[in-house]
C-alpha cells in the first residue's frame, strides 16, 4: 500500500506538494470516487487510480499513441521549440519518455512515446524489419513506372539504394495520393524516395506502425496510451 500523494508523485513526475495540490483540487479519484486526502492508502496493484480524468495502475513502462500535428518537433526537450513530448499530459508523463523513432516536423501522424527502451530498439532496429505505413500527398500523379521503381528499390540521389516498397496510388477530390509502406527509417526517407521517382512531397502522415492503426478518434495533439493488444499488433504483420 502507498499513500496517494506519493503514488501520484511518482507516477506523473510531480513534486509532492504538486501531487497533494491536485489532490485539494478533487483532480483524483480512487476506484471512480473522488478522493480529497492525500494521506489515503492506495494497493498499486489493484485500485485504479485517475488523474483529470486519465486511469493509471502502476506498471513498469508506459506505452503512448501520440498524433503527432504539425509543426512540433521529435525530441525530448528543446529551449525554443514545441516537442512532442510537450503534448503529453501530466498523468501520463514520466521521467524518461522518448519518441520511439523520428518524425519531421511537417510530418503529422502515429508517434509512440514510451518509457521503455528495449521497445523502442525493437522498433527501429532493422533486424525486426519493422514496416511503418505512411500516405503522401504528391504533387504530381504516379505513373506507372515511377511506382514500379518504388516497389522495386529505388536508389536516391545520393546513390543510397533503398529496400523495395509497398506502394498504392490513389486520386481523392482531385489531389494525388500514394500510400507506401516502408521497412526502413533513412533521414527524410519517404520524401526522398518519391523526389527519386521525380515526385514531390506536400504533406506526409503516418498512418501504421507493423499492424497498428492509427486511433483516428483522436484528434492532432491528442494521445492515449496503448492497449497490451495494441502493443502486439507492432510486431505482428498482416499480409
Ligand atoms: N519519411 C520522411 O521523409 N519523413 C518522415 O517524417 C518520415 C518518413
Amino acid at each position: 500500500m502507498k499513500r496517494l500523494d506519493k503514488l501520484i508523485a511518482l507516477n506523473c513526475n510531480l513534486s509532492r506538494k504538486e501531487a497533494r495540490q491536485l489532490i485539494k483540487d478533487g483532480e483524483v479519484s480512487v476506484n471512480g470516487s473522488c478522493v480529497l486526502r492525500a494521506e489515503e492508502l492506495v494497493n498499486e496493484q489493484a485500485d485504479t487510480v485517475s488523474v483529470k480524468g486519465y486511469a493509471f495502475t502502476a506498471k513498469d513502462h508506459i506505452y503512448i499513441m501520440l498524433n503527432k500535428p504539425r509543426g512540433v518537433i521529435t525530441a525530448t526537450r528543446d529551449d525554443n521549440k514545441e516537442t512532442v513530448i510537450d503534448l503529453i499530459p501530466a498523468p501520463l508523463r514520466r521521467r524518461s519518455l522518448f519518441p520511439c523513432g523520428r518524425l519531421d516536423r511537417d510530418t503529422t501522424g502515429l508517434l509512440i512515446i514510451t518509457d521503455d527502451g528495449a521497445l523502442s530498439h525493437k522498433i527501429m532496429s532493422p533486424s525486426h524489419h519493422v514496416r511503418k505505413t505512411y500516405i503522401a500527398l504528391l504533387s504530381y500523379p504516379l505513373y506507372d513506372e515511377d511506382k514500379e521503381r518504388l516497389e522495386q528499390g529505388i536508389t536516391l540521389a545520393d546513390g543510397t539504394v533503398c529496400l523495395p516498397a509497398e506502394v498504392r496510388a490513389f486520386e481523392e477530390d482531385g489531389a494525388y495520393y500514394a500510400e507506401i509502406t516502408i521497412g526502413e527509417g533513412k533521414y527524410h526517407q519517404v520524401k526522398r524516395m518519391f523526389a527519386a521517382a521525380g515526385n514531390h512531397v506536400e504533406s506526409l502522415r503516418r498512418v501504421k506502425i507493423g499492424s497498428l492503426v492509427l486511433d483516428d478518434s483522436l484528434g492532432e495533439g491528442e494521445c492515449r496510451e496503448l492497449t497490451q493488444e495494441e502493443l502486439g499488433l507492432i510486431f505482428e504483420e498482416k499480409i
